[in-house]
Formats: structure tokens, C-alpha cells, sequence
């Protein structure tokens, strides 16, 4: 997407062919500082501290960080090792896995003094497939809301609701839930996004905002608790989100707070819409409660704030009592009865087996 009239990815490989960027996303809004990862290592750090994430983008982080890994070693030691590095850094979103499954699978067979140039390439594949599927996603999501423009008065705004950053900035462009709401926005239908700030990191408000106002869509950063209230006021016609992973039966975990937005939905008829591509689907996995890892993460996340002072200064300060337990639980699960649709690459479907399995036949045999 466009930053400040530049067009610019999440994550690129540099012209000289082995350096990998990313945009460090702990530093935004405040700061736009680019990083680069020359080795594998690198790769796995700036997924552990979020200098990326969202499910996509740690996808494709992951399998550039592979083939950092080939550049210096491109031994089978290597490539565990590698593997081992990369799968050990966060523990919810799929996405990690079906990378650095795809890499390992294809460059094991090859003879080492193949293996580099091999990784560089399906790393690349990987990042221009996400672009092209969240094109995807933006086209059948468009259709959504385009439908609902329909009923409305001239002049009237589409308002949607999303949680956390599922945006260009968690994907390699384009991201997950926005991109229906950038084309819808390209295509001149008068649209505004609330935002939801999103506790403990503010993904919500940091990351989302920002994407949103850099690309000139109307929007509202609302505290977390905000969307109930706004629904059974109809002042929400949908909500779109992002996941982390989609089980075969369709059950959606995603950031913690989602499952709270898709209960209120329900109760005041609101459609909740994920969408994901294809990717996050784990058919290994069934029912999302029991069996998806929920990742835990650390309590200075609950327990600080950070912000930009008056005078530009980068501050953190405590907001809870330096005795006080607290409890950082990073995600949770969404059941399919409360999910109106999934929006994928290959369609709207709806949140189960049959659905699934009917659109994606290949990844049910590779599962
Ligand atoms: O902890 P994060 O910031 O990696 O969590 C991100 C989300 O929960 C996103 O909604 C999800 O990864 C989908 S991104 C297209």
C-alpha cells in the first residue's frame, strides 16, 4: 500500500538479493523505521519481539528467515535447526508452521549448493502468493459490502467494525480484513471503520489507524469494550477480523477480545465475517477451544503503556500496581455457530467442515 505517496510492502528483500526488510511495527505510529534481518536469527528475534506479526506476515517472515539460514549453511543440520529456531517463537497463528512446512518439505530433497537459491525463490513465492490471495479476499469482501451499501440512503456510510491489526501491515500487502474496505474505499464507497484499540499492545489503535489513515479511509479508534454498545445502537453494519488459525470445523481463534465482539454480534444480529486465506487453515485441528495453543505473553505488556510524550519522547509508565498479579493471554476462540462467514480467496463460505473442505480439497490431503 501507499505510505506517504511510496508504495510499500511489510516485508521486501533488498536489490542485493539476500537482505531481507521489514517495517519494525513496534516503532509505529510513532516512528517508521525499517530493519534488517541478515540472518536467520534476526528473522526469529523480530517475530518473538513483534517487530512483525500478524498471521501472514509471520508467515513469510519465517520462510525468508529459512532462506537467510540456506545462504549461511545449507546443510540438513541447517535446515533443522532452522526450522526448530523459527517454529519456537510464537505458538498461535498456523501460518508459522504451514511456511516452514512448505519449505522444509520442498528443500529437503535438494542437493545443499541448490538449497539457497531455492529458499530465496519459494520465500518469494510465499510473500507474492499472500498478495495475491488477499486481493482475493478483498474481491469477495467487496461484494459483501457493496450489498449492504445497497440498502442504505444516499450518502450513508458503511460502518465496520474490526479488532487488532488484520491489515496490510500483518500480511505482505493488502492485509486480511482491510482489503475490502481499501477497495470498497478506491472505489469511491463512502466507508468508515471502528477501530478497536486493542489491549494490551494496541495493534488497534497503533497499527490499524495508522494503515487506515495513510490510505485516507474514515475511521474511529474506539476503547475495546465500545463495540456492544455501538451495535445495539445500529451503528455497526458489520464487523470484519482477521485469524490466526480457522479449524476444519471453522471455529476462528484470533486476538483476545474477539470472541467478546462476535457474542455481541450475535445478540443484536449483527454479521461477524472472518477472513482469512488459505493458509490459516489447520484441518489437523478440530475443535478450536480444546486444541489451539493459546499463546501467553509477558505481564509488562498488561502493565505498561507506551506512548509519545508533548515533546516527542517515547515513554513507557506503569498503569497497574507494582504488586498486583496480572494475566496476558493473547488470543482467543471464536465457535463457527457464531461466525456468519469466512471470506477466503476462493469465496464467502460458510464456518464449516463441508464448506471448507469443498474449497479446499488440497489442504485436507496435505493435513
Ligand atoms: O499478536 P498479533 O499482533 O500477531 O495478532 C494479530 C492478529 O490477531 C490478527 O488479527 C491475525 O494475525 C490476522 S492478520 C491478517
Amino acid at each position: 500500500m501507499k505510505v506517504d505517496g511510496r508504495h510499500i510492502r511489510s516485508i521486501w528483500l533488498e536489490p542485493d538479493g539476500h537482505t531481507v526488510s521489514a517495517i519494525d511495527q513496534r516503532r509505529l505510529p510513532h516512528q517508521f523505521v525499517v530493519a534488517q534481518l541478515t540472518g536467520c536469527a534476526d528473522a526469529a528475534d523480530a517475530i518473538r519481539s513483534m517487530l512483525v506479526r500478524g498471521a501472514p506476515l509471520i508467515g513469510a517472515t519465517a520462510a525468508y528467515g529459512v532462506a537467510l539460514a540456506m545462504r549461511a549453511d545449507s546443510s540438513d543440520a541447517a535446515l533443522d535447526r532452522a526450522y526448530s529456531m523459527l517454529i519456537a517463537t510464537r505458538p498461535t497463528a498456523i501460518n508459522l508452521k504451514w511456511a516452514l512446512e512448505e519449505m522444509r518439505s520442498m528443500l529437503r530433497p535438494l542437493s545443499s549448493p541448490d538449497r539457497a537459491a531455492a529458499a530465496y525463490s519459494r520465500a518469494a513465492e510465499i510473500a507474492e502468493d499472500d498478495v495475491a490471495i488477499n486481493r482475493g479476499i478483498g474481491q469477495h469482501g467487496l461484494a459483501l459490502i457493496e450489498k449492504i451499501a445497497a440498502t442504505k440512503k444516499p450518502g450513508e456510510r458503511v460502518n465496520v467494525l474490526t479488532h487488532c491489526n488484520a491489515g496490510w501491515l500483518a500480511t505482505v500487502d493488502w492485509g486480511t480484513a482491510t482489503a475490502p474496505i481499501y477497495l470498497a474505499h478506491d472505489r469511491g464507497q463512502a466507508i468508515h471503520v471502528w477501530v478497536d484499540e486493542t489491549r494490551p499492545r494496541n495493534q488497534g489503535a497503533s497499527l490499524t489507524a495508522w494503515e487506515l489513515g495513510h490510505h485516507g479511509v474514515a475511521h474511529t479508534v474506539i476503547p475495546d469494550n465500545t463495540g456492544g454498545h455501538l451495535m445495539q445502537h445500529r451503528m455497526v453494519d458489520l464487523v470484519i477480523v482477521g485469524t490466526d488459525r480457522v479449524t476444519a470445523s471453522g471455529d476462528v481463534c484470533n486476538k483476545i477480545g474477539t470472541y467478546l465482539k462476535a457474542l455481541a454480534a450475535h445478540d443484536n444480529g449483527v454479521p461477524f465475517y472472518v477472513a482469512l486465506p488459505s493458509p490459516t487453515i489447520d484441518f489437523s485441528v478440530d475443535d478450536g477451544i480444546a486444541e489451539i495453543p493459546i499463546e501467553q505473553r509477558a505481564a509488562e505488556e498488561v502493565a505498561t503503556m507506551t506512548g509519545r510524550t508533548a515533546d516527542g519522547r517515547i515513554e513507557t509508565v506503569r498503569i497497574v500496581p507494582d504488586n498486583s498479579p496480572v494475566a496476558n493471554y493473547g488470543f482467543d476462540v471464536t465457535p463457527a455457530r457464531l461466525v456468519t462467514g469466512l471470506i477466503t480467496e476462493r469465496g464467502v463460505l460458510k464456518a464449516d467442515r463441508a464448506a471448507l473442505s469443498a474449497a479446499f480439497p488440497e489442504r485436507i490431503a496435505a493435513a
